[in-house]
């Protein structure tokens, strides 16, 4: 009897195993997943049939930006001086560069000595780069030949850096006389709107006041690249000024595209130039040496250094000043030690054109938030001489 129920227990054991066995080789359903309910469902899935992988679509080809500039619609030159700054230029290149924007960086050339690697780019993405002077002195009080000497200093420190002698000049503190505005063989060029960023040092005014400015197609904005401030209101201002329908282009496509002609050396580009000419009817076309298409020429490795700025210009005798009534003024150059200092081009229009005999008629100015006049008109209405001296800060280089 022990036997038998032996037998059986085997038996019931084998049974039991093999049903066991049959139920592990079918995968236990994905949790979630109803249990098969017949033996056919029980047999293993199909292996999962691998999509065909389609090859990946291959990425579009990113169509190369091309930037067109359309004569007949508005434009605005966004103009930086002072730099370059190692910080601040390149953020304000980072915000052009993603906005196709270009604007003119007039760099002043012993900055350009200390810091050249922004130039290069700069040239890179078709920006213009203009000169403000190798050592930011108020250009009307130099002697001629200290005058082109210090521009040539510049130009060797534009060169070794990847830019080419730059034919626009804008002079330091808008400050001309007869032989800057048309014996140095470059052109001059001032601006046309003054954001002051320099005295606020606060994004928010200068937003506010190119916002505020009214119409702004075919000016000239005047910034400077060496503040934090005015990188924050140029995040803000670039895309806004696209939003507006204005093109952003360089200080040589306005002249060409809006004012019909390129700029010619030994000619002064002033307020009163400005406010005489409005937008052409026959846009010039500009030739293929202001395209960035060139290949701009590696600028120095860092750290590399340029020799040292000359001795400050002394009054040379024998080099007749074109202005006599002015006495050298040491002071013109840099007041180092000033507490306070007011930066530049700030209450000093462009100097020689207090000179000009008629000065135009402005329209009435657009409603403006800020009580300040609009700089062209203010600027135009008070003649200033250029024997004043401007403390400037720029000239405490970072
Ligand atoms: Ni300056």
């Amino acid at each position: 009897m022990n036997r038998l129920y032996s037998f059986f227990l085997a038996l019931l054991l084998l049974l039991a195993c093999s049903a066991c066995v049959g139920r592990a080789a079918a995968p236990d359903p994905a949790p979630g997943q109803a249990a098969p309910l017949d033996a056919a469902a029980a047999q293993p899935p199909e292996p999962e049939e691998v999509p065909e992988e389609e090859p990946p679509a291959p990425p579009e080809p990113e169509e190369p930006y091309v930037r067109v500039i359309d004569p007949a619609k508005p434009m605005v030159a966004l103009t930086f001086d002072d730099g370059p700054d190692a910080a601040c230029s390149d953020q304000i290149l980072d915000i052009l560069e993603e906005h196709h924007a270009l604007a003119t960086f007039f760099e002043v050339g012993r900055n350009v000595a200390a810091c050249p690697e922004p130039v290069g780019r700069m040239v890179e993405l078709g920006c213009e780069v203009g000169s403000h002077s190798n050592a930011h002195k108020d250009l009307s009080k130099l002697k001629k030949s200290s005058l082109l000497r210090d521009l040539d200093t510049a130009d060797e420190a534009f060169a070794l850096a990847g830019a080419p002698a730059p034919l626009l000049v804008r002079p330091p503190y808008g400050a001309v006389n007869k032989t800057v505005k048309t014996a140095t063989g470059r052109a001059m060029v001032t601006w046309t709107v003054d954001t002051e960023d320099w005295r606020s040092r606060d994004a928010q005014k200068v937003i506010d006041y190119v916002q505020n400015y009214g119409a702004l197609d075919g000016e000239i904005i005047l910034m400077h690249s060496i503040y934090e401030s005015t990188v924050e209101a140029v995040r803000v201002l670039v895309p806004w000024l696209q939003e507006q329908g204005y093109q952003l282009v360089t200080v040589t496509e306005l002249m060409a595209y809006y004012y019909g002609e390129l700029p010619q050396p030994d000619h002064f580009y002033g307020y009163t130039y400005f406010a005489n000419h409005g937008r052409t009817d026959a846009p010039i076309e500009l030739p293929s040496m202001y395209l960035p298409e060139e290949e701009p020429e590696a600028p120095p490795a860092a750290g590399q250094e340029q020799s040292p700025d000359p001795v400050p210009d002394a009054p040379d005798a024998s080099d007749t000043p074109d202005v006599p009534p002015e006495p050298f003024d040491p002071t013109g150059i840099i007041a180092v030690s000033a507490p306070d200092p007011e930066p530049e081009e700030a209450p000093e229009p462009p100097a020689g054109e207090a000179s000009d005999p008629l000065p135009p008629a402005e329209p009435p100015a657009p409603p403006q938030e800020e009580p300040e006049k609009p700089a062209k008109q203010s600027q135009d209405a008070k003649p200033v001489s250029p024997s004043v001296s401007v403390p400037n800060p720029a000239m405490f280089y970072p």
